[in-house]
């Protein structure tokens, strides 16, 4: 008996060496962690529970059958808990065989997938590998179907989230893309679909691994990756911070944690926010960092489109989704890329029963060629479609501008905003004084002093929040100091909500 037990031991702790100590080291000497480690740091201490240890690969090809077979075959599969609560995980192991992706391989994700859906747990994936075994071709090609297709499965169901720790290609950026998150570590991680030597063949262009799929580039260019971070440690860390925030499914609702910041907390400096130039910037992220619970918020594409501000914070210990136009940058207009990534995080909230608090100052839509050729008719929609089919409570705080069809869009009463409140510095409007002075008094252009008298004129009936208010379309013009609280009773007393769509087999959103 003492023997077998031995042999257990003996057996596991060769297949928790992977491809060996010599890969390990070069790991480590790229500056990353081996799969084992990154879980250890993701999970509780202790909490993790390996599955399919001894899986192998069967692949008899191109001298696949001489090969050292390698226990667990390039993936480490299971389940642990952070802070508690269970999550799935597999982590790509590029000690062994590069990570890359074996029918066997696809057996242990696929595993892990079903049982993530089944407990209807969040499941968390660590890319670092090199897409389809090459030499097992179509079998490989088969085990990406199956893993793509739970992917698709759980979306909306169970949370999602890839960190990518290291080289990605083929399939290992498909299966990121249709989960929840991508973040990426900075220097270690690249993503793209074919690297810089077959970009070389067919288009002739030369870039570096870096350029052409790196952090930076995934993270404020092309929007693929919502954020990254310096080292795989940091990224394991905000990883578990991550979860804190998030439902572990669509009807679990959000977790509660215990807060220590008084909900009916007032703050003064709130009332000297918006400056007296209308057109002078202020940072919203310093209204959101004064709303929400110990000013703790946790941005999701915080590189990217950054006129406006998406991400996870808390109210009375409850996770709530902000989404902010920021007027520091391009004044806060919403164009394509500020459509799309709002969008999608709206969509995110709606799915998974979070709140969603929005503050507006917006301009307007980005005029110009370069924002119409590049849809931003179909992009804009994509955020009006995603307030207006949200169901989850909708609480908004017009701080000042919230210009023409922005103001719609913006979480309005009309779409479904469900406690709509202003600042008495708020404009709502069709557009700002001077655009419209000029349109509807075309014809006293050229006298100054009929258009200053215009303008007065307009300033004062419409760039005010009371035009609105009168309407009914702003619940109530709040003092700006006491935007916490209001937003906090606001959230509670929506708590309850139950909104419907009508039935359908699903929507066409303007994609
Ligand atoms: C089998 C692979 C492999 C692969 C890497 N390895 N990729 N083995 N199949 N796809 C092995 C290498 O042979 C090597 O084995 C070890 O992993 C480490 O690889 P290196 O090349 O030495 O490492 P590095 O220089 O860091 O380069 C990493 C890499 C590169 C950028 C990932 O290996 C690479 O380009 N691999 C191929 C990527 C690719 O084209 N994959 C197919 C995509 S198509 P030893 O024994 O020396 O340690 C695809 C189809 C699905 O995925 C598409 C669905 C939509």
């Amino acid at each position: 008996m003492k023997n077998i037990l031995e042999a257990l031991e003996e057996r596991r702790a060769a297949a928790k060496l992977g491809g060996g100590q010599k890969r390990i080291e070069a790991q480590h000497g790229r500056g990353k962690l081996t799969a084992r480690e990154r879980i250890e740091l993701l999970l509780d201490s202790g909490s993790f529970e390996e599955f399919d240890m001894f899986v192998q690969h069967r692949c008899v090809d191109f001298g696949m059958q001489n090969q050292d077979k390698i226990p667990g075959d390039g993936v480490v599969t299971g389940w642990g808990t952070v802070n508690g609560r269970t999550v799935f995980v597999f982590a790509k192991d590029f000690t062994v065989f590069g990570g890359s992706l074996s029918e066997t391989h696809a057996q242990k994700m696929v595993k892990i997938q079903d049982m993530a859906l089944k407990m209807r747990a969040p499941i968390i994936g660590l890319f670092d590998a090199g897409g389809a075994r090459i030499q097992e071709g179509v079998a490989a090609l088969g085990g990406y179907g199956e893993v793509f297709k739970r992917n698709v499965m759980a979306s909306g169901v169970i949370p999602q989230i890839s960190v990518i720790m290291g080289p990605c290609a083929g399939g290992d950026v498909y299966s990121p893309a249709m989960t929840d998150f991508i973040f990426m570590v900075r220097d270690t991680s690249y993503m793209f679909v074919t690297g810089p030597d077959v970009v070389k063949t067919v288009t002739n262009e030369t870039v570096t691994a870096e350029e052409l799929g790196g952090a930076k580039v995934h993270s404020t260019k092309s929007s693929v990756a919502d954020g990254a971070w310096d080292n795989d440690v940091e990224a394991m860390l905000q990883v578990r911070r991550l979860i804190d925030f998030l439902p572990s499914n669509n009807t679990d609702g959000v977790p509660e944690l215990p807060s220590f910041d008084d909900p009916t907390r007032f703050d003064m400096s709130l009332d000297t926010l918006i400056p007296d130039n209308p057109n002078k910037p202020y940072d919203m992220k310093e209204l959101i960092q004064k709303v929400v619970d110990e000013g703790d918020f946790f941005e999701i594409q915080e590189g990217y489109a950054r006129n406006i501000i998406t991400g996870f914070a808390r109210v009375e210990g409850r996770t709530v989704g902000v989404v902010a136009n920021q007027p520091m940058v391009l004044a806060g207009v919403l164009d394509s890329d500020a459509s799309r990534k709002a969008s999608r995080f709206v969509r995110f909230c709606d799915s998974f029963d979070i709140p969603i608090v929005t503050f507006v100052d917006v301009p307007g839509f980005l005029p110009g060629t370069a924002q119409e050729y590049g849809g931003l008719i179909k992009h804009g929609a994509k955020l009006l479609f995603a307030y207006s089919q949200a169901t989850v409570p909708l609480v908004t705080i017009i701080t000042r501008k919230a210009f023409g069809g922005a103001y719609d869009v913006m979480a309005s009463k009309h779409i479904g905003g469900d406690v709509n409140y202003a600042w008495p510095t708020a404009q709502i409007a069709v557009m700002g004084a001077k655009g419209a002075v000029e349109i509807i008094f075309r014809q006293d252009i050229g006298d100054a002093e009929k258009i200053a008298a215009r303008t007065q004129e307009y300033e004062e009936r419409f760039l005010s929040p009371f035009v609105a208010a009168e309407r009914g379309y702003i619940d109530e013009v709040i003092m700006p100091h006491s935007t916490r609280r209001r937003v906090s009773r606001a959230l509670a007393m929506l708590r309850t909500k139950k909104a419907e769509q009508p039935w359908k087999k699903h929507d066409n959103i303007p994609l």
